[in-house]
């Protein structure tokens, strides 16, 4: 790529994020939502009929409950133990990120356990499993209206599929879930047109955020992952690519103290070239 390429391209992030809310300059504009257009879904339907309810019993489940305890604690985590997950423990992390709370209105928005712009939740998520306590290997789809997730594949090569969807960083395939975040984009693109798209980044940091800490208090670890590939993740979750896309993912698992050298071992290049 050429320099006056990549000029350009700098620039088309810059203005993308420069982009907010009433700056187009187009006083007359307006959003589906303000033109009366049907709203779209607030959830995407199951799509397999294999669907598996999860506990939302959370007594009793082993967590740190001190608030500054896990904000303290919190940090990324790329090494994983291989010791199972329980469902108990899995259910707690879904419910922690995009547990549905309440029901605005009629049905004009989900009300969850993360905040959104708009109350659009325009997230899916999915999940990559291996090694979780009651639940076959494979890949599955989280349904928030009644706290459910389905199956959607078994495939046998689970961990090339990890390291590949997520640009070589193989580390991931010992976690024993991965978590990947779609946007159907036309669930916050009805509300706030032009305008969505900034704002959908910034809420998507909202539930990796509850998801950090929703591991440290159960003890469990994981890692924001930006280098997504997204297409890849589209074709192999069986979604369009268009209208729905995987923007990011955090895979998660059992840790251990004993590991905090190996963890430390993915920074030694920092005191390698004296940064
Ligand atoms: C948006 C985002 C994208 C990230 N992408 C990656 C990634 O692709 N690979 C990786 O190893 N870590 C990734 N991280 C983790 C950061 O490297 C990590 O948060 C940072 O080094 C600070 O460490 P800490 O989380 O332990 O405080 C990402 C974190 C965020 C928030």
């Amino acid at each position: 790529m050429d320099e006056k390429m990549i000029k350009e391209k700098i620039e088309t992030g810059r203005a993308w994020l420069r982009t907010g809310y009433g700056k187009e300059g187009d006083p007359d504009y307006q959003t589906d939502q303000q033109l009366k257009k049907k709203q779209p879904p607030l959830v995407k339907e199951a799509m397999s009929g294999n669907v598996i309810g999860l506990p939302m019993d959370f007594e009793g489940i082993e967590a740190e409950t001190d608030f500054l305890t896990i904000v303290n604690r919190r940090s990324s985590h790329r090494v994983y133990t291989g010791k199972p997950m329980s469902l108990k423990q899995l259910s707690y992390l879904l419910w922690c990120i995009q547990g549905v709370k309440e029901i605005r209105g009629k049905s004009y928005a989900t009300l969850r356990t993360v905040p959104c712009g708009g109350a659009r939740h325009p997230f899916e998520t999915y999940v990559a499993i291996q090694n979780v306590e009651g639940l076959k290997d494979g890949l599955y789809h989280y349904l928030p209206m009644g706290h459910k997730i389905e199956l959607l594949k078994e495939p046998a090569d689970l961990k090339d599929f990890i390291g590949t969807s997520l640009m070589g960083q193989v580390w991931a395939n010992k976690g024993n879930v991965v978590f990947y975040f779609s946007i159907v984009f036309y669930r916050s693109e009805w509300r706030y047109g032009i305008y969505a798209h900034r704002g959908l980044m910034t809420d998507a940091g909202h539930i990796t955020e509850n998801l950090y800490l929703a591991l440290t208090a159960l003890g469990l670890g994981g890692c924001a992952i930006g280098a997504v590939d997204g297409k890849y993740c589209d074709q192999v979750f069986g979604l369009d690519g268009e209208e729905e896309s995987i923007v990011y993912a955090m895979p998660a698992g059992t840790v251990c103290e004993e590991d905090k050298q190996k963890e430390q071992d993915f920074y030694a290049f920092v005191k390698e070239q004296g940064l």
